[in-house]
């Protein structure tokens, strides 16, 4: 066998290079390369394999339903597409301290009554998740408790004793002792999911991965582990608020940018059925800059409010800032806005927030931002009982958002009395307590607008 030689892997990109280099030649991301190892096999074998899958049709293949493990907790269940899917691998990221050894305690749990589950735990020792569950009052007698961190370790007992589910805490203290890197490093993170995922695949265990962000927000380690995994989640939310929001971003076995919503209780989260109006602030009466957008986070329609501060900049470069939208969608919307409806921002700061610490990334919110910023400008509170979405093209037009109807009907039923929306999206039906407003370009809805106001 060829003997395994020394890499340096880039944790942006994944690119290698067999020296060490500032930048990445790859990307040209800068100090991203790390050690990583080689193992040496040669990348093509000629000669047929023994035990190797045969090649066979599509239509042969019988096409059947992946049975999966529901963990109990609705939320939790709905992000993964349904429950946990035999010998997946999920990996769970989120903010430190936001809940994440808590929800997966309480999976398990609430797993166990049903099946054979183990969590490991090299965060924490096994005392402190054994006061947790108590503080939690979890009933705690069927989940199994391994306190490791060395990857050869937890692989041996995962093999003997064969749970269903095991929940790796997390994934960044573990350490294979073959590399010489250390723990939490691009290297040996991606050695220890890439062994974990060999070992659920073979054996059926569905392995749940915790790992944490860095402050910029993605999971420290390499890209390549979003593509090793089968289900990435992602813990959302402001840590000082109550709620936590979990997102799926990848998911081989449901559909993406599904949400689950929890709120934070001394007995751990509690999930929220009806979230819809939870992203509302609650003002007793209209206030300027404030619109409210349906958006639809996976299959279910939510209702956000999106805030805008427009402000008198007194620099020379206006500040452009927005909190859970997109940034460069601000500028974007402030150019239309001048372009036209011939409303001047340049020597402007202007900032945008969605409530509640929700990230929304659809462009269905362009409507809403626009409204608020207006509205903020003018010092003016938009039309009571106002909802609105629809995304905000280069010309001047507005462009549907997928699946209007359901957003309508969600905001008819929270008491909202008239809708802003695309003309392409306009019900042929009437929708009970709902007056739509069609519009099919910027100025006619700002127009609508300031007639209603
Ligand atoms: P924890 O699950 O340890 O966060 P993470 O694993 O993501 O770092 O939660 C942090 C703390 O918050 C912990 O002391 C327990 C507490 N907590 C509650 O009291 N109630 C809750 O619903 C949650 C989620 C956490
Ligand atoms: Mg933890």
């Amino acid at each position: 066998m060829a003997k395994s030689k020394t890499l340096f892997v880039c944790s942006e990109c994944g690119g290698s290079c067999p020296k060490w280099e500032g930048k990445c030649p790859h990307c040209g991301s800068w100090n991203t390369l790390q050690e990583s190892r080689d193992s040496g096999v040669p990348a093509h074998r000629f000669a047929p394999l023994a035990g190797a899958s045969p090649v066979r049709s599509l239509a042969e293949i019988e096409a059947r339903e992946l049975p999966r493990q529901p963990s109990g907790i609705a939320e939790f269940d709905r992000v993964l597409g349904g429950g946990l899917v035999s010998g997946a691998v999920v990996l769970i990221g989120g903010d430190p301290g936001i809940g994440k050894s808590t929800l997966l305690l309480q999976a398990l749990v609430s797993l166990s009554r049903a099946v054979k589950v183990l969590y490991v735990t090299g965060e924490e020792s096994a005392e402190q998740v054994a006061l947790r569950a108590r503080r939690l009052e979890l009933v705690t007698g069927e989940v199994d408790l391994l306190a490791e961190i060395r990857l050869e370790a937890v692989m041996a007992a995962l093999a003997e004793q064969q749970p269903s589910v095991a929940v790796i805490d997390s994934i960044q203290t573990l350490y294979s002792s073959e590399l010489s890197a250390a723990p939490g490093s691009v290297s040996q993170v991606r050695e220890c999911a890439a062994q974990l995922t060999r070992l659920a695949k073979q054996t059926g265990i569905t392995i749940v991965l915790i790992g944490h962000v860095t402050k910029d927000g993605t999971l420290a380690g390499p890209r390549v582990l979003e593509h090793i995994v089968d289900t990435v989640l992602y813990f959302e939310g402001d840590t000082h608020s109550s709620f936590r929001l979990i997102r799926a971003f990848k998911n081989r076995f449901g559909a993406v940018n599904e949400l689950g919503v929890f709120a934070m209780t001394d007995r751990g989260l509690r999930g929220v059925a009806n979230p819809s109006a939870l992203f509302l602030s609650q003002h007793e009466q209209n206030v300027p800059g404030s619109c409210v957008m349906a958006t639809q986070e996976g299959t279910r329609p939510l209702l956000v409010e999106i805030q805008a501060l427009v402000d008198t900049a007194h620099v020379p470069n206006p500040r452009r800032l927005s909190v859970g939208l997109e940034g460069t969608r601000l500028a974007m919307l402030l150019a239309v806005l001048h372009r036209h409806a011939g409303v001047v921002t340049f020597d402007q700061d202007v900032f945008v927030n969605a409530v509640g610490g929700v990230k929304i990334t659809e462009p269905a919110a362009d409507l809403a931002v626009l409204l608020a910023i207006m509205s903020s400008l003018g010092n003016k509170p938009l039309p009571k009982g106002l909802v609105v979405f629809g995304e905000v093209g280069l010309a001047g037009e507005i462009r549907p958002a997928p699946r209007g109807q359901e957003r309508l009907r969600e905001a008819a039923k929270l008491g909202f009395s008239v809708a802003l929306i695309p003309k392409a999206n306009a019900p042929k039906q009437a929708i009970e307590g709902l007056d739509i407003w069609a519009v099919d370009r910027v100025d006619a809805a700002i127009a609508r607008v300031r007639e209603a106001s």
